[in-house]
């Protein structure tokens, strides 16, 4: 009797530790929701992420390429910029951003407050210069006020705007994908499709690049692994900061959250629909031709990674006054 309640008991234990492991072992992790440190930074965040008065021509937002209506992106294959110049790069989702090991295609800004002070300031961008964005926050009473609330100084400077946008920029976080009610025991949260997805995209190596809780984010990585990649971008990824040849074609992974939103894929945008990236990234990566089904079964899992999106209130932005410097939208 006695012998049999002790075994009973280890059983358990060594059901109850290999159902942790197994869990454990999962190359995803679910996404945390996330409890703002300081709301009031937050909310001027917000603001100045959709204020266009940041940029040269008044007319282009943070929120113009990383729209938060379509997944933090803006759907173009390049973005477009100042005076309606092609970008030369597609814009990476900045939802679960602050998730990235370093920001941008090619990591060159360590973290999202060194981020933000970039579009402002890019010629192909939004093409303005930090003191004239400056300027014009400081020539309107209701932001200088605000400013004063978040960091009790009367005028604002460019480390307070990045900062504010950044302290915005870490509440855009999808948690509740049904991914991750699965991942937390909801066994019913996905299809058997959707399952089978999930058991190629780790068994045939997808996780090797694209794991953690972003599914991705956390490494620099050739495109193009296998097999060349086929592009008529210029971009050359890390190797336009180091020089070196060996990191020609090396980009940041990219998040796959939400990432039925963020088409068309790719840092040049060259794949449009969710089966022909999974099809690229099969032969490219892992010397892999999937077929049609598998190919069905893996967009299946990869559309579960979808989140709930960041609910807010639209920020009503004060309006300019006399003394805000105009816009120039032209030339
Ligand atoms: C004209 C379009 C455009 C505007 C305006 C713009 N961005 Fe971007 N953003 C891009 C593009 C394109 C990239 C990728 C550039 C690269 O990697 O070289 C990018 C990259 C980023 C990234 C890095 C994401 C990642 O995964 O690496 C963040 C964060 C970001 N932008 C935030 C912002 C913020 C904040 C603003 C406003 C201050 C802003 N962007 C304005 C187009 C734009
Ligand atoms: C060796 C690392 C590696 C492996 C393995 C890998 N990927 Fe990728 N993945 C990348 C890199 C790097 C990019 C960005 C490439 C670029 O933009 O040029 C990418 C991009 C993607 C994108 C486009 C995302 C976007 O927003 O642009 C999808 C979708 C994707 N991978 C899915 C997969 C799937 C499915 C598998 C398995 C079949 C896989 N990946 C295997 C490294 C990898």
């Amino acid at each position: 009797m006695k012998l049999r309640a002790l075994s009973v008991a280890i059983m358990s234990v060594v059901a109850a530790s290999a159902w942790t492991l197994g869990r454990a072992a999962e190359p995803i992790q679910p996404i945390k929701a996330i409890k703002p440190k300081n709301p009031a930074m937050v909310e001027l965040g917000k603001k100045l992420y959709f204020d266009p008065r940041l940029s040269l021509s008044g007319f282009i937002s943070c929120n113009s390429c990383h729209n938060l209506s379509m997944g933090g992106t803006d759907n173009l294959q390049t973005s477009i910029g100042h005076n309606w110049q092609q970008g030369p790069i597609n814009a990476p989702t900045v939802l679960n951003s602050s998730m990235n090991l370093a920001q941008f295609w090619d990591g060159r800004a360590a973290d999202l407050k060194a981020q933000a002070g970039g579009p402002i300031a890019n010629p192909g961008e939004m093409a303005f210069t930090h003191e004239l964005a400056v300027g014009v926050l400081n020539s309107i009473p209701a932001y200088k006020a605000e400013f004063k609330k978040v960091f009790g100084k009367d005028t604002a400077n460019i480390d307070m705007v990045t900062d504010a946008i950044a302290a915005f920029e870490e509440t855009l976080v999808t948690p509740d994908s049904r991914f991750d009610k699965w991942l937390k025991g909801d066994k019913k949260a996905l299809t058997a499709q959707e399952k089978a997805g999930y058991e190629l995209f780790k068994n045939s190596g997808c996780t090797a690049c694209h794991y953690g809780p972003a599914v991705g984010g956390s490494s620099f990585q050739k495109m193009g692994l296998v097999k060349e990649y086929d592009t008529k971008s210029k971009m050359a990824g890390v190797a336009g900061l180091t020089g070196k040849d060996a990191d020609r074609m090396k980009f940041k992974v990219p998040t796959l959250r939400n990432v039925e939103m963020t088409y068309p894929y790719f840092h040049d945008g060259g794949a449009w629909t969710l089966e022909e990236a999974v099809d690229i990234m099969g032969k490219l990566q892992l010397g892999r031709t999937y077929s049609k089904e598998e190919i069905a079964q893996i967009v299946a899992f990869l559309k579960t990674l979808t989140g709930k999106q960041p609910d807010f209130k639209l920020p009503i932005l004060p309006p300019s006054t006399n003394d805000t410097p105009k816009p120039k939208p032209f030339g």
